[in-house]
């Protein structure tokens, strides 16, 4: 893991590889290491670039506001000292994936390719804003434990396998590390972002969107909506996963982020 300055915060990321950069964004309330099984894939023909986003993992939380615009101006900061304005494949899923829209919407040159996976455009309702703020008083109140325990059986897959149930264990003990105040404020960063719908026509690089079938978070109607909406998009189905795709179908959801950047049809 390196270390970088970003504006008043030392972030940590993980690169390795050589190639094209490829970005990966994780989601809440993780770290970078819900991406292993893409790192060590991708890393034999891209420079893959793994940062764990202010507050979580090893980064330090500083004093700016937790929005998704202000964890893709950190993003947009640790680029540039890593690969400078070269282009990126941004990959994120779920609060990554918002943060991908704010990126997109700042720096839209600066994307050679997105990858979307488990994600939304829109913003949230005044009822899921109501959970974001009572759940991030309550881990103030309380801390973790109880977030720990709930909500990686939302994440995985309804039914899991073995391996899925392994996950689901290795993501509680993440949630349970992680730092009550970013987490709070991660809640209430997101509760407040932005309605990137009205964006996705203009989006103009290639997009790979990701889901698995069984995610009840955000669900494969709703990516099916931002796939019509995106011009240039394919859709991936990941059967048997829920909301981490990536980390619940490794193998399924490798094979066709590499076919993807290699611009070859996701199945032949
Ligand atoms: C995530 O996986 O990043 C979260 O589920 C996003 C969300 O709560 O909307």
């Amino acid at each position: 893991m390196e270390s970088f300055n970003v504006f008043e915060i030392e972030m940590g990321c993980h690169i390795v590889g050589q190639g094209p950069p490829v970005l990966l964004v994780h989601g809440f309330p993780l770290d970078h290491g819900m991406w292993h099984h893409q790192i060590d894939y991708l890393a034999n023909r891209y420079q893959v670039i793994a940062p764990d986003l202010r507050g979580f993992g090893v980064s330090q939380r500083g004093t700016a506001e937790l929005t998704m615009s202000q964890l893709a101006l950190d993003l947009s900061e640790l680029l540039q000292k890593i690969v400078g304005e070269q282009p990126v494949c941004f990959c994120g899923l779920s609060m990554g994936g918002y943060i991908a829209w704010e990126f997109y919407r700042s720096f839209p040159k600066r994307l050679s390719h997105l990858i979307l996976c488990d994600t939304r455009a829109a913003a949230d309702d005044e009822a899921a804003a109501r959970v974001r703020r009572m759940t991030a008083r309550s881990v103030l109140k309380y801390g973790m434990d109880e977030l720990a325990r709930s909500m990686p059986n939302r994440l995985v897959a309804t039914d899991p396998t073995e391996s899925q149930a392994a996950v689901r264990d290795q993501l509680s003990r993440t949630i349970q590390r992680a730092a009550p105040q970013s987490v709070a404020d991660g809640l209430l960063g997101m509760a407040l972002r932005n309605d990137a719908t009205p964006l996705l026509a203009s989006i103009a690089c290639p997009t790979l969107l990701v889901v698995g079938e069984q995610d009840r978070i955000t669900t494969p109607g709703e990516m099916s909506e931002v796939a019509h909406a995106i011009p240039d998009s394919q859709l991936l189905s990941v059967p048997g996963a829920g909301h981490l795709a990536p980390l619940e179908s490794p193998q399924f959801v490798n094979r066709a982020i590499g076919r993807f950047l290699a611009g070859e049809p996701l199945s032949t």
